[in-house]
């Protein structure tokens, strides 16, 4: 689990500040979760024989003897609080959170034991145009953070669940001779959970695989028309994709469609956004029975591939625009009043003020040092009529003025009125 210090904030502000603007551009409604649920509500949804539920899960027991879990991800969250929260009925939703998951996996680089999702989940929705829409949604932001090229997007149809179990059958039909030749994971799959062997990485069960039956054999006509349906949008609005029919995704919840969008700049952690369609999922919860289909991105991982591509803007870093020094306690509260009145006139402003007293030459020292355009000093030990101006480049510009007239200098020499921090830039959008 990682601390995210002052250096790095500016970067999760931006990638955060990007995803909420397009969100909003999109009409989609944040919802808001607790981080902490009934252990049950993750083992009906995600699944008994899944790895998380299995093995990655943060589980204890409260104070009553109540067995609850850390939210291992949002989706079964976010039906759980929808349908409490009577948003289900006989409506459609449009919903998206962000926040903290937490399952405890061997960490490596793009795999945390707390990580970041940001997760949309469309309900009440069952045609193919609302599949469409989300993956135009994850597309318009790898286009805004300049990373779409670096983006694949891998597709599969899983069918309805009834497909799912009579190509499970089948497949177990086929393994069960050649059961002590799959690697330990997948004998251990055969059982609970057999359409996971199709993921297994392992070279002989892999071998073994090539002659299986194929799921899309055993998917219904219905579901085939519908994701022939999803394939044609997705081309007409020129987003390109491509059918992996090893992707089963490693969530019990799924029907019909499943997606990835995976890159090859993050190693082995290659999954930076997933998700698909789970109509059965509320009903089977105990809820009402909706149609649904969603996604989730790690933040951490979009992160890295800003980094390892350098798409993140320039400029990020500079938190300050003027850096306002104090010399002498006589001008401290007319220093405070004056730091008020520019952030209130010069909209986007980033002003700090220097508190703690000092000489001149170390305030000026620490002007410098927090990377600010400029800086206006304050100067007595009465209140002044007057300030200096000095900008902190090679250009040596500086100025003495009226208290009156330093709001214009500053528009003036930093082009503050339209040179607004990428993030307020971005949320203003
Ligand atoms: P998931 O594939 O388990 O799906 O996780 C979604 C994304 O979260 C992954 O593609 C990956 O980018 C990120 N992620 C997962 N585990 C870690 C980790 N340990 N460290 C860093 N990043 C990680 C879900 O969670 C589903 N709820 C997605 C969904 C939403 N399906 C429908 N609606």
């Amino acid at each position: 689990m990682n601390d995210v210090l002052p250096e790095q904030t500016p970067r999760w502000q931006y990638l955060e500040g990007t995803a909420r603007a397009l969100l909003a551009a999109y009409a989609y409604q944040e919802i808001r979760f607790p981080v902490l649920e009934q252990t049950q509500l993750f083992k009906r949804s995600i699944g008994e024989a899944t790895d998380i539920v299995e093995k990655e899960m943060y589980t204890f027991e409260d104070r009553n003897g109540d067995s609850l879990t850390l939210r291992p991800e949002g989706t079964a969250c976010c039906v759980r609080a929808a349908d409490q929260g009577a948003l289900l009925y006989n409506q459609t939703r449009k919903l998206w959170y962000l926040g903290p998951m937490y399952r405890h996996e061997r960490p490596q680089k793009g795999r945390y034991r707390q990580f970041y999702q940001l997760g949309v989940e469309a309900f009440g929705m069952s045609e193919a145009d609302i599949e469409a829409e989300l993956l135009l949604l994850c597309a318009d932001l790898w286009q805004r953070l300049g990373i779409a090229h670096y983006l694949k997007l891998e597709i599969n149809n899983l069918g309805s669940s009834e497909d799912r179990a009579r190509y499970g059958a089948a497949l177990r039909q086929f393994l069960l001779p050649h059961k002590d030749k799959l690697d330990a994971d997948s004998q251990r799959r055969f059982d609970s959970n057999v359409l996971r062997i199709l993921d297994s990485k392992d070279e002989s069960t892999r071998a073994l695989l090539a002659d299986a039956p194929r799921l899309d054999d055993f998917v219904g006509e219905d579901s085939k028309a519908r994701f022939a349906h999803l394939l044609e949008l997705l081309a007409a609005a020129g987003i390109s994709c491509e059918r992996n029919p090893t992707l089963v995704r490693g969530l019990d919840y799924y029907n019909g469609v499943v997606f990835e969008w995976i890159t090859d700049k993050l190693g082995a952690q290659s999954a930076v956004c997933s998700g698909g369609r789970y109509d059965a999922l509320s009903a089977q919860l105990g809820g009402t029975r909706t149609p649904a289909v969603g996604f989730a991105m790690g933040l951490e991982r979009v992160l890295l591939l800003l980094e390892e591509t350098q798409a993140f803007p320039v400029g990020l870093e500079q938190t300050v625009d003027v850096y306002m020094a104090v010399v002498g306690q006589g001008v401290q509260s007319q220093a405070l009043d004056l730091g008020r009145e520019l952030r209130r006139s010069i909209p986007g402003l980033r002003l700090l003020t220097h508190c703690g007293g000092g000489k001149y030459n170390a305030q000026l020292k620490k002007a410098y040092a927090s990377g600010a355009r400029c800086a206006l000093i304050l100067e007595g030990e009465v209140p002044q009529t007057t300030v200096k101006l000095r900008l902190l480049d090679d250009s040596n510009t500086g100025a003495e003025l009226p208290l009156g007239d330093v709001r214009a200098w500053l528009v003036r020499e930093l082009g503050l009125a339209d040179n607004q921090h990428p993030c307020a830039a971005q949320a203003a959008q």
